[in-house]
């Protein structure tokens, strides 16, 4: 198996050329249709550029309560559950730059006001919802679309590779369909009481050391880590700490147990959307090459949130975040008096935990003048910040890519970030004797270091700006574009699909 491992990783393109595969993309957020964070950007953009590279790509989403159809019914589905079957709608999304949309309908479950939860709570019934639209997908190819390879993404998919490999095993049709999973976040897993088990209709047998049992709790990406046929992070870094205590969320063992079978492909970023150069949001464009209109940018963000307008003049740090304990939030708190005696403003927008959201209240409330938050999923204020700060922060306890660190290079905005996962993956260390790199990292996941790194920021901002443009200007001309990585995900479709 170490071969398969190595002729992956070696994967410089991607598979032949001439071998045109059909994808099924199998996830339960994606744009332009719904989204919550990152995962929604990959599920837009990879199948875009995977079918630029010529595959036949579908793209299959729960339909939301804002998920708009483009046409009725194709098929109506009998999904096998616990207490006796559900029959979800298959619904057409239409054809966008080449892929095709379909969402999983069955209102009860997803004609809701949020995807996953509100007020902070998950919905109760979430291991039946996410197990539906698993076995939906699974029929779907049956019915409606067979594929080559299946693509699965995250927890609320992981039952798709479980349910092939035991319900569906003596399926014909299906039961060789191989599966491509990739682990955006190791620290959601799907983690149900016992009892999901009979209501989702699941064997006993599954529910062992060997299978979905995990410390007396059924945890569906568990499913997906044994029952797969390959497995994927968003980072190359991210796959390596996955197999670690630090970084496993309990599941470090099972991963090493898949190793020869784990690979780490970087994100890449839809430069359509997220380009100051044609960004159709923001206050003024620019470019590397003229960046004056950064400046009205930054007028532009400090009106929208409220700050003084003579802060045009200090290093103003932006922040776009779930507000999650993974992002690093409980940091931020420990340095914000220090912070906040400095002359600078800071900007943050975000929803999330509901300590996160008062944290950043009160200090907006105790600093009107430099602190502003805006409690609120935003995509218009996310572009702002992104083209209107100098400075962005994402301290993150553990990031399996990032894709805001990765935008802000593009605009400009000098990333400050721990060396973890993705964001070790994209962002250079600015080296003071080359005037090299992209950004600030910092190491160990404490205060000291994360100011230290704050601290190194703005002294060049305010001290050496000829040697801040140039780090403006490195980040600006990295290429993070879908092309490369996209081409690497064609060559593991095309080894599971041989293998
Ligand atoms: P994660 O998926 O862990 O949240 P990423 O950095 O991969 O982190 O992606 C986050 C995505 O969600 C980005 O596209 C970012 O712009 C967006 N986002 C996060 N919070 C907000 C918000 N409050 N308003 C608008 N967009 C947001
Ligand atoms: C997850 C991760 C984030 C990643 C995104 C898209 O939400 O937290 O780091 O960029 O998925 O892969």
């Amino acid at each position: 198996m170490r071969a398969v491992l190595d002729a992956l990783n070696a994967f410089q393109y991607g598979g032949s050329l001439e071998l045109i595969m059909k994808i099924l993309f199998v996830a339960a957020e994606g744009l332009p249709f719904s989204k919550t964070g990152g995962l929604a950007d990959v599920i837009e953009a990879l199948p875009k550029s995977l079918a630029a590279l010529g595959h036949e790509m579908a793209v299959l989403l729960p339909r939301y309560r804002n998920t708009r159809a483009s046409a009725g019914p194709v098929a109506s589905l009998t999904v096998p559950m616990g207490g006796g079957s559900r029959f979800p709608a298959i619904v057409p999304g239409g054809t966008l730059h080449g892929v095709h949309y379909y969402f999983v309908d069955d209102a009860e479950y997803f004609d809701r006001e949020q995807l996953y939860g509100e007020a902070g709570k998950d919905y109760p019934d979430n291991a039946e919802r996410f197990a539906e639209f698993s076995g939906a997908a699974i029929e779907f190819c049956k019915h409606v679309w067979m594929p080559d390879v299946i693509h699965c993404h995250d927890w609320q998919t992981a039952l798709v590779p479980a349910l092939l490999r035991t319900r569906y095993a003596k399926d014909d049709a299906v039961r060789k369909l191989p599966v491509v999973f990739t682990i955006h976040n190791m620290g959601y897993q799907g983690a149900f009481p016992p009892g999901a088990m009979k209501k989702i209709g699941l064997p006993n047998s599954l529910f062992g050391i060997d299978g979905l049992e995990f410390y007396g709790q059924v945890n569906f990406l568990k499913g997906a880590l044994i029952f797969s046929d390959y497995l994927t992070t968003v980072s190359p870094k991210y796959a390596e700490e996955i197999k670690t205590e630090e970084y496993g969320h309990g599941l470090d063992g099972v991963v090493r147990n898949r190793a020869d079978r784990l690979t780490g492909i970087l994100n890449g970023v839809d430069y359509a959307a997220w380009s100051p150069e044609r960004d159709k949001i923001i206050a003024s464009l620019y470019s590397a090459k003229d960046l004056s209109g950064k400046v009205a940018c930054k007028k532009d963000l400090l009106k929208v949130f409220g700050l003084p307008a003579r802060s045009v003049n200090k290093p103003v740090i932006g922040i776009v975040s779930r507000f999650a304990g993974q992002k690093g939030f409980d940091l931020i708190e420990e340095i914000a008096a220090e912070l906040l005696a400095e002359d600078l403003a800071i900007v943050a927008l975000g929803t999330g935990e509901a300590k996160y959201e008062e944290l950043f209240r009160k200090l907006a409330k105790k600093n009107p003048a430099k602190f502003s938050v805006k409690v609120a999923y935003d995509n218009i204020l996310a572009h702002k910040v992104e083209a209107g700060a100098d400075i962005f922060l994402m301290p993150s306890r553990y990031e399996p890519c990032g894709l805001n660190q990765i935008y802000s290079l593009k605009y400009g905005t000098v990333p400050v970030v721990r060396a973890t996962g993705g964001l070790d993956d994209t962002i250079e260390a600015f080296d003071p004797a080359t005037g090299g790199g992209t950004g600030f990292k910092f190491q160990a996941y404490n205060s000291a270091d994360l100011i230290g790194a704050i601290h190194q920021a703005l002294f060049i901002f305010r001290n050496e700006p000829a040697v801040w443009r140039g780090l403006q200007r490195n980040g600006m001309a990295r290429d993070f574009s879908w092309q490369v990585s996209a081409k690497r995900y064609a060559g593991l479709y095309e080894l599971a699909w041989k293998t």
